[in-house]
């Protein structure tokens, strides 16, 4: 790709800024060769959804608006470098919140036409995945296995090769995020119900409670929203104090989540076993994962796993040295699916 501008780096890495907006964070990044994270800036909105008890969509667009210049600002600065050093530019095209995704998605397009730099529109689903290349060391192994668990999705994908997804199964219901979300609802947690969960778990530490697990045999699919009601009934009824439900709310997602991953892992022969997602930050599906998986396992830090654009910068560098462009007419999408990688 040709360089443009006075570069003050003088490696040949191809540099990109990136750019996320999908949801409640607004983020930006600088990424070389869709490997390494110089700068990685997240600016959360979750304390002003919070009191809403989940993301209010336009609240998020108009916050996304306020501080994208700042943050995009940020990354270049952490970086120690300026649009000037960049070679393209990545921003989120979907799956997420149309007005959320147009800002990003905007922002990324209006600094690539300025500059005359190449623009990428990456899928956030994508990107989850594309974490696993920031990690120092070789590159993940082909063929991958990988749990993405996000707030929007839960899908056990087989990678076969850079952008090569065979989706083998995926929640019917509820993604873990989001059943995590709702079940801390229902425990009198704050939002968002995953982190709540995860600490009032660790400080219950056991529970005699036991709740149900849809184990959907023969398939890698999932099923979250019966777990959902039976926490719903566990609170009501007052089977156990709430730290205790969680606990074993978050054992019943964990033990599924790993024991479907392992089966898969083995079953396909598995190179590696990858976890993406914000879920992915959950300590006790990271632990048992790694204790039951039959392959080697690669788990972003949590910071690279919840929404970020690091993330972008590395899918979109994978694409972008390919050769692969966006026009500049390029619209957002909101379709949750694989579809459209
Ligand atoms: O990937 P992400 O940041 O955004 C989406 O693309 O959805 O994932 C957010 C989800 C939320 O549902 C949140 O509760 C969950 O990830 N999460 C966790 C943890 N940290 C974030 N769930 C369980 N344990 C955690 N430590
Ligand atoms: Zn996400």
């Amino acid at each position: 790709m040709a360089l443009r501008g006075a570069r003050r780096y003088d490696s040949p890495a191809m540099r990109v800024l990136a750019i996320e907006s999908s949801c409640d964070e607004t983020a930006a990044a600088v990424v070389e060769d869709g490997r390494v994270a110089r700068s990685s800036i997240v600016a959360s909105q979750v304390d002003l959804h919070a009191k809403y008890g989940g993301i209010v969509p336009e609240v998020a667009s108009r916050e996304h608006l306020r501080r994208i210049g700042p943050v995009v600002r940020e990354a270049l600065e952490a970086a120690g470098c300026g649009l000037e050093d960049m070679d393209a530019v990545c921003a989120t095209r979907g799956p997420g919140l149309a007005g959320a995704l147009l800002v990003g998605h905007g922002t990324g397009k209006a600094i690539a036409f300025g500059r005359e730099l190449p623009f990428l529109g990456v899928n956030h689903l994508e990107g989850h995945v594309y974490a696993n290349w920031l990690m120092e060391g070789p590159p993940p192994a082909f063929p991958a296995l990988c749990l993405v668990v996000s707030g929007g999705h839960t899908d056990l994908i087989l990678m076969r090769g850079h952008g090569q997804y065979e989706r083998l199964g995926g929640t019917l219901d509820d993604a873990a995020g989001e059943a995590f979300d709702k079940s801390g609802r229902l425990l009198g947690l704050p939002f968002p119900g995953g982190p709540a969960i995860a600490r009032v778990a660790a400080a219950a530490g056991a529970s005699a409670l036991r709740l149900p697990r849809a184990w959907l045999r023969g398939t890698f699919d999932f099923s979250f929203s019966g777990l959902k009601t039976a926490v719903l009934r566990a609170v009501r009824e007052e089977r156990a104090a709430p730290a205790e439900i969680a606990w074993e709310f978050q054992e019943a997602v964990v033990d599924v989540l790993a024991g479907k991953v392992s089966r898969a892992a083995r079953e396909l022969g598995a190179a590696e076993v990858l976890l993406a997602g914000g879920v992915a930050a959950n300590a006790r599906l990271r632990e048992e994962v790694r204790a039951r998986s039959p392959a080697p396992v690669r788990i972003p830090p949590p910071a690279l796993c919840t929404d970020n654009a690091a993330m972008i910068g590395a899918a979109g560098g994978h694409r972008l040295a390919l050769g692969q462009r966006s026009a500049l007419g390029e619209d957002v999408f909101s379709a949750n699916d694989w579809s459209r990688v």
